[in-house]
């Protein structure tokens, strides 16, 4: 008894570190986030290259995806120009304080839908019952925290990301993510644009926080 006893205490102390760690890192992304929220601040901002469509929502991503993409910009596993150049001003210990701090920005109080209400339409039915067992059934609950919600996202950054994963051999443009390539090859763009449009119909956890500029 009194060693379970000590074992949990032992563990709620591991716990309340672990969370006071993540608030210190959240804490210390809020201040280098002031040349991130020129573009993802601005509810509805779009992105004019390689095509126009929206800043994606990042704000209540899991820290370990933002962390992943951040990475993934830094090296040149994800093409895209001006996230490339930022990215490679960060330090691992700056995307993992900034990751800290989007990953609780605008934090829904309540709990999001736990199963899908809103019915797939059949005419991509098949095409996502794939999807489901990575992004999860309400495409906001993924089974690892480095795999992206998708619930609530803007249509057309979903649909412009979907089609950067079937991209080769673009030196400005594309994911090399090999999962989502295998994923997103077979679909055509017609269909892209129907998934795209229903996941962003779901209610999700992302969010576009607006922020002053200077605090
Ligand atoms: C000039 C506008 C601009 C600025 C400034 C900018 N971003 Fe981005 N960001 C974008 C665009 C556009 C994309 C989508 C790129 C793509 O299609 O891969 C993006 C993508 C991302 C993603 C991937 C999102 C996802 O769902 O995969 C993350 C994470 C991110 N940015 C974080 C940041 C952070 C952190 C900063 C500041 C250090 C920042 N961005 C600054 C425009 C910007
Ligand atoms: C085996 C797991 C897995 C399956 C199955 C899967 N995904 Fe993904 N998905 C991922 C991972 C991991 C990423 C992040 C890849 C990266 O780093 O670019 C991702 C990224 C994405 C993105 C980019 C989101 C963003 O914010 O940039 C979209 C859109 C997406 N998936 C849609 C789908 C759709 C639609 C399906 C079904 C046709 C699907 N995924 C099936 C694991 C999976």
């Amino acid at each position: 008894m009194t060693r379970t006893l000590t074992l949990l205490l032992a563990l709620a102390g591991f716990f309340s570190t672990a969370q006071a760690q993540d608030a210190q890192a959240a804490q210390r992304g809020s201040t280098k986030v002031q040349m991130c929220i020129g573009c993802h601040g601005i509810v509805g901002y779009q992105a004019d290259f390689p095509q126009v469509y929206k800043v994606p929502k990042i704000a209540g991503q899991d820290a370990r995806y933002i962390v992943s993409a951040l990475t993934a910009y830094r090296s040149g596993d994800r093409k895209f120009p001006t996230m490339r150049s930022i990215a490679a001003s960060l330090s691992d210990q700056d995307i993992a304080d900034i990751a800290a701090y989007y990953s609780t920005l605008g934090k829904p109080d309540g709990p999001v839908p736990a199963a899908l209400e809103t019915p797939v339409p059949d005419k991509i039915r098949n095409a996502v019952t794939t999807c489901v067992a990575c992004h999860g059934v309400n495409f906001s609950t993924p089974t690892d925290g480095t795999i992206p919600r998708l619930a609530g996202q803007y249509p057309d950054y979903l649909a412009a990301a979907l089609k950067s994963y079937k991209v080769e051999n673009n030196p400005h443009y594309g994911r090399a993510n090999a999962v989502m390539g295998a994923m997103a090859k077979p679909l055509n763009d017609e269909t892209i644009g129907e998934i795209a449009g229903y996941l962003a119909s779901l209610p999700g956890e992302l969010r576009t926080v607006p922020q002053p500029k200077f605090k």
